[in-house]
């Protein structure tokens, strides 16, 4: 397994597996990996000749007072398990290299990220579509694989290509949860033990919001206020967003259907998690 930090030098790898007619499956990644991204590794293994992975806590998806610097960040953990996962070349550029000095174009999706994440995190998408269009640029992968986890984030990525043309197949993959039902996240390190717990609140919404539906309630706004309810008794959370939505536009649902996710937002102290889940089979 290579670790390759140069824009050029990945290029040049890139040109070698395609000139031998081999197929690049790509998994992105900010690091501090976890089994979520190590399912997906898994994934891309099975679907393609070569397997990259690139690690990179892209700054202009960050808003001013998020947690660009605190990012947790571990390269040679990352490396053991990326390496385990048969993983050929780990890209993993520097600031700079993605954004040298006078750097000035970026990728915009109108509409779905308006809503949820856009709309708390302004600037969020600009900067994942342009890091995720550049990245796609430099390794031209067949296939790109994201996690479920960031449902929001995998509608934006899937409108943009279609959008763009660009002739990569996107492949969304399930949850990966710590056996309580929390969802695997780069940023749970961030939470103290009693913050740990609070934070099954998440993922208990959920199963409880399919408890309501499969007993008969349809009601989108009766589901939320017993769910916010329940989660405003925990003294560390604070709401961000918890909306029942459309799952491909994206829009606030009256009534519960086949097709409605629950996505939620919450801050479990200074922490923003988020989770999602179907409310019917
Ligand atoms: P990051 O948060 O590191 O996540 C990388 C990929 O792993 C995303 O596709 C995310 O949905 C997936 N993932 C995270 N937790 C998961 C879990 N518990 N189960 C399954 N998949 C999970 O998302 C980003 O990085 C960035 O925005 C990126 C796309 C790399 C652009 O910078």
């Amino acid at each position: 397994m290579q670790i390759i930090k140069s824009v050029t030098e990945m290029q040049q790898w890139v040109a070698s597996v395609r000139g031998a007619d081999e197929t690049i499956s790509f998994v992105p990644t900010m690091g501090f990996l976890h089994q979520g991204h190590v399912s997906l590794l898994a994934e891309g293994q099975r679907r393609g000749d070569k397997l990259v992975l690139s690690i990179f806590v892209n700054p202009t998806q960050f808003g001013p007072g998020e947690d660009l610097e605190d990012y947790p960040r571990d390269l040679q953990q990352d490396s053991q398990l990326a390496e385990q996962a048969g993983v050929d070349v780990i890209f993993a550029p520097e600031a700079k290299q993605m954004y040298p000095n006078g750097y000035a174009t970026y990728v915009d999706v109108e509409g779905i990220t308006q809503t949820l994440c856009g709309a708390s995190r302004p600037g969020h998408f600009r900067g994942v579509c342009t890091v995720v269009s550049k990245l796609f640029n430099i390794i031209q992968p067949q296939l790109a694989i994201f996690g479920n986890k960031d449902f929001q984030q995998l509608a934006v990525i899937k409108r943009m290509t279609q959008d763009l043309n660009m002739p990569v197949e996107i492949l969304g993959l399930p949850i990966f949860r710590e056996p309580d039902g929390l969802a695997m996240s780069s940023r749970n390190v961030y939470l103290t033990e009693d913050q740990r717990l609070q934070a099954l609140v998440l993922s208990q919404s959920l199963i409880k919001a399919r408890e309501l539906v499969a007993a008969g309630q349809k009601d989108a706004a009766e589901i939320i206020l017993q769910l916010k309810t329940a989660i405003n008794q925990q003294p560390a959370a604070r709401i961000d967003y918890l909306q029942i939505c459309h799952q491909l536009t994206l829009k606030d649902q009256l009534e519960v259907a086949g097709n409605s996710v629950l996505l939620l937002a919450v801050y479990i102290g200074n922490t923003r998690l988020i989770d999602n889940g179907f409310l019917m089979d």
